[in-house]
């Protein structure tokens, strides 16, 4: 099983913004939206942009490119939810946002 990984700190995300964090070669992006904490590849399966600069609001980040939609809570795309992009677990432990890869 894939261990968590410290990736940032609570503090580092206001609500409804995302940051692109690495856990070895992979990128994902960690999004905070209604005070719960989500990480999905940060790469745009479209045309490859990054997600976390991304629009956020109920539980679904917007890219900033061509406005492809994609759910926080599992990578599905909005509008056809078979094309999904990988999807971690995240946890909080003290201070400490921590993601699964
Ligand atoms: S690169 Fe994301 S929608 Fe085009």
């Amino acid at each position: 099983m894939a261990e968590f990984h410290t990736v940032c700190q609570v503090q580092d995300l206001a609500d409804g913004e995302g940051k692109t964090v690495a856990i070895g070669t992979k990128l994902i992006a960690v999004f905070r939206d209604n005070g719960q904490f989500y990480a999905i590849d940060d790469m745009c399966p479209h045309m490859g942009a990054s997600l976390s600069g991304g629009y956020v609001a109920k539980g679904i980040v917007t890219c900033p490119w061509h406005a492809w939609r994609f759910r926080l809570n599992d990578g599905a795309w909005a509008d056809n939810p078979r094309l999904k992009i990988s999807c971690y677990a995240v946890r909080v432990e003290g201070d400490d946002v921590q993601v699964q890869g």
